[in-house]
């Protein structure tokens, strides 16, 4: 199937202006889609560009981009706290939090909303394609786009076929991702975690095991890790980096639907959210972020 013959995508429009909702919107409209994103209020709307402007920023003073690109960047985005906008798109992102209810409702809305045409695809990181296409009249047109925290940065898209996702749905998701200048991994079964977090979050979650064991300070563990293994942040740094609610939500997904041990989540996980500590993003996680500002 060549690029002429699959849906010509022009718009995109992303649901949820988060972590990765904002980052996802930028790497769209840098590479030159019309890009509408939704939040649910006109606060967290704001704050969600407020971060895509921060970010194209950094990019700008990091020689990433030039003063041009970064203006035409914002000027391709619109906001709104309305779902209904979205009829204008011919592909759509969600980026809410992992919860499948959640997701679809969206998908529901989204399904009444888009045109026929439209792909509807979640960033979801752990949650069943198929479950969530089946909200849906096009589960054809349902895939699993998920991108990686910073958005800009991660050259990975993890694509996911649900059951029913069409050979043309995923071509053209995968022509989307390489105009993104993403590097493609597929999923090639819809199981929880799919690639990266099957390995991410058992590895997450056994570093907080370890830590409640007394194996090692959370330092040493981060320590050992970018230095023995040579990755850019240790176990607690990422996970305070991902943030700890999407951790606890992630885990619990594939739990859920393995009840698999590994995939259960430490007490300690649990209760840090619980008491708010949700990391880089509230100031607080495994470490204090708060004199850092
Ligand atoms: N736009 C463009 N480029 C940017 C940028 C932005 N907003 N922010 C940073 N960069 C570039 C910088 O210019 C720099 O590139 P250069 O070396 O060529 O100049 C590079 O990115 C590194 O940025 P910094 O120097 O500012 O920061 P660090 O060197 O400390 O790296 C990091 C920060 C990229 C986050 C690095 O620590 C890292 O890669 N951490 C691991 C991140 C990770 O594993 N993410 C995946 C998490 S799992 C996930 O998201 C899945 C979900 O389902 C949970």
């Amino acid at each position: 199937m060549d690029n002429q013959t699959l849906p010509q995508i022009q718009t995109v429009g992303v649901v949820g202006c988060g972590l990765m909702g904002s980052g996802i919107v930028e790497v769209c409209a840098r590479a030159g889609y019309q890009v509408v994103v939704s939040e649910v209020s006109q606060e967290a709307l704001h704050a969600g560009l407020g971060r895509l402007r921060q970010s194209l920023d950094k990019g700008l003073s990091r020689g990433k981009l030039s003063q041009e690109d970064h203006a035409a960047t914002l000027d391709r985005v619109r906001g709104t706290t309305d779902l209904e906008d979205f009829a204008a798109c011919d592909l759509v992102i969600e980026a809410v939090l992992e919860n499948l209810e959640a997701k679809r409702q969206i998908f529901r809305r989204l399904d009444e909303i888009c045109p026929w045409h439209s792909i509807l695809a979640s960033n979801t990181s752990s949650i069943s394609i198929t479950k969530i296409a089946a909200a849906t009249d096009r589960p054809e047109k349902v895939i699993g786009a998920h991108f990686f925290n910073p958005v800009p940065v991660m050259p990975l898209l993890e694509l996911v076929r649900g059951l029913q996702t069409s050979e043309e749905s995923y071509q053209a998701l995968r022509a989307f991702g390489e105009r993104l200048d993403k590097r493609i991994v597929v999923a090639l079964k819809d199981n929880p975690g799919f690639i990266v977090n099957l390995l991410f979050v058992p590895y997450g979650l056994d570093a907080i095991r370890g830590l409640e064991q007394g194996v090692a300070s959370m330092e040493d563990f981060d320590t050992a890790m970018k230095l023995g293994m040579n990755h850019p942040m240790g176990p607690f740094e990422l996970m305070d980096f991902v943030g700890l609610d999407t951790m606890l939500f992630i885990a619990e997904a594939m739990y859920e639907e393995t009840k698999d041990p590994r995939y259960a989540a430490p007490p300690r996980l649990r209760q840090m959210v619980a008491a708010g500590m949700m990391g880089r993003k509230s100031g607080r996680g495994f470490y204090d972020y708060r004199a850092k500002g």
